[in-house]
């Protein structure tokens, strides 16, 4: 049998993945499920571990849940390391949040000014836990949720030893999912062409039953009546000239940067009335948690949909299943470029569809990216390169770099404010800087 640890196992995503794991039961033996925390999080993670533990017992399977804030315990033997913490907790994403809309800049916890501040939060975490890795579980892999998740797989990927690394985000199947539902056909009916990086991937093709639908599929998606996104961004209608004129589907994340003065203009407005993302969190959050703590509860609740990253164990769990079954699929995952994407450096992360085998996922060559999208995409790669060495060097200029060259931010006036004022509301949590 498998033994899985789960780093963050207090996390409200938690019922998610332990129903995906009961779902497979039958060809993904997991037996030991080792939930793992830090002291701030015990409560949360004492909650869901009892939900947890009820499911199992429910479904009448063999898997024993342990809750431990000890990682190292949990790390011992794993066969395979998922992750999905969150350092600094909301807190931190509320400031991730906030601070920039001071400035007029878009506040997102995973692209921006916030998605630099969580990479440097959480990069130094990370590269402790492959260490653990490499010490405790060598032939682990690593399966890593948190965000922002392209620059924690480019941190892992050149910055530690382990090569068993792949990075998951729930988007490409949400946009496979939302699609199906628009056109009104089965989801697995649908093949999306998934090329780019983590929150900035493009569809560059869309089949149905093999047979390319792209036309039908960019009208579709940018229908003023039919608008996809995720939970946590404003659905704001695309222009449908645009979407037919770019060739490509976008993806929900992709509005802060096509349209960013709406997306802004739609952020201000929402910190008036309900605070930033990481305020309604709380609120779902203190839902979600209610709801665990009944012990009539034997399943995950439907309110979990309240949350982005909804159907991540989808994601999670077939990947999982996948590797260990060598069952050759293709998946969408953040994984070593390897040459798939024309431009990007062959050792850096990508999200791209692969081929899930036993020795990890294949990238599948794209070639070049539509000349649309391939400079935007570079511009990412080269923000989040940099931000991965500001978080590993804590040197400030590479920080300040960052910043300035990200679309989101303006000008380099603006990076420095934004950057001065994020390093010293964070500096708890910055120990290089
Ligand atoms: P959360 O705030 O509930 O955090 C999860 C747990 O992590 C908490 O219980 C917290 O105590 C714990 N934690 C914090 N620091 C830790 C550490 N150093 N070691 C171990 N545990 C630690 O967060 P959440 O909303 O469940 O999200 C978890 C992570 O998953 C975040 O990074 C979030 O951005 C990410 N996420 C990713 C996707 C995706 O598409 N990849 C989707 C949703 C969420
Ligand atoms: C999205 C993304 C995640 C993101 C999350 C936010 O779908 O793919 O990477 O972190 O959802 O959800 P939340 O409910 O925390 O705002
Ligand atoms: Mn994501
Ligand atoms: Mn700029």
């Amino acid at each position: 049998g498998l033994k899985i640890a789960v780093i963050g196992g207090g996390s409200s995503y938690t019922p998610e993945l332990v129903e995906g794991f009961i779902n497979r039961h039958h060809e993904l033996p997991v037996r030991e499920l080792w939930l793992v925390d830090i002291p701030e999080g015990e409560e949360k993670l004492n909650i869901v571990g009892e939900l947890a533990r009820r499911m199992v017992i429910k479904a009448g399977i063999d898997m024993t849940i342990y809750l431990t804030l000890d990682r190292r315990q949990a790390l011992a033997g794993a066969d395979f390391v998922t992750t999905q913490f969150r350092v600094g907790l909301l807190a931190a994403r509320q400031k991730d949040e906030a601070i920039p809309l001071k400035y007029g800049v878009i506040g997102q916890e995973t692209n921006g000014p916030g998605g630099l501040f969580k990479a440097l939060r959480t990069i130094p975490v990370i590269l402790e836990i492959t260490k653990d890795i490499e010490e405790l579980c060598p032939e682990a892999w690593l399966v890593n949720f948190t965000n922002p998740a392209g620059m924690i797989t480019e941190a892992v990927l050149r910055h530690s030893n382990i090569k068993k690394v792949v990075g998951l985000c729930n988007v490409p199947i949400g946009m496979k999912m939302d699609l199906a539902e628009v056109l009104g056909v089965e989801a697995d009916r649908l093949e999306i062409q998934f090329a780019g990086l983590n929150h900035m991937v493009y569809g560059l093709d869309v089949f149905l039953d093999g047979i390319s639908i792209k036309e039908k599929a960019l009208a579709a998606a940018s229908d003023p009546g039919k608008q996809m996104s995720m939970k946590n961004i404003a659905a704001l209608g695309w222009e449908p000239d645009f979407i037919k004129g770019i060739g490509v589907l976008p993806c929900p994340y992709h509005r802060y940067y096509y349209k960013t003065d709406e997306m802004l203009a739609e952020e201000l407005e929402a910190f008036e009335t309900t605070g930033t993302r990481a305020d309604v969190v709380k609120g779902v959050e203190t839902e979600l948690f209610d709801l665990y703590k009944n012990v009539e509860l034997q399943t995950k609740p439907e309110q979990l949909e309240k949350r982005g990253g909804a159907y991540y164990s989808e994601a999670a769990c077939s990947l999982i299943n996948s590797i260990y079954n060598n069952k050759q699929d293709v998946q969408p995952v953040n994984t070593k470029n390897c040459g798939a994407i024309a431009g990007i450096p062959y050792d850096s992360a990508v999200e791209v569809n692969c081929i899930i085998t036993k020795e990890g996922p294949k990238p599948i060559t794209v070639g070049e990216l539509p000349v649309a999208v391939r400079g935007l995409v570079q511009q990412i790669k080269s923000f989040e390169r940099t931000a991965v060495e500001a978080a590993v060097s804590g040197d400030y200029y590479n920080a300040l770099t960052a910043m300035a060259i990200n679309p989101l931010v303006p000008s380099d006036t603006i990076a420095k404010y934004l950057l001065d004022d994020m390093l010293e509301a964070h500096k708890d949590y910055l120990p290089a800087f």
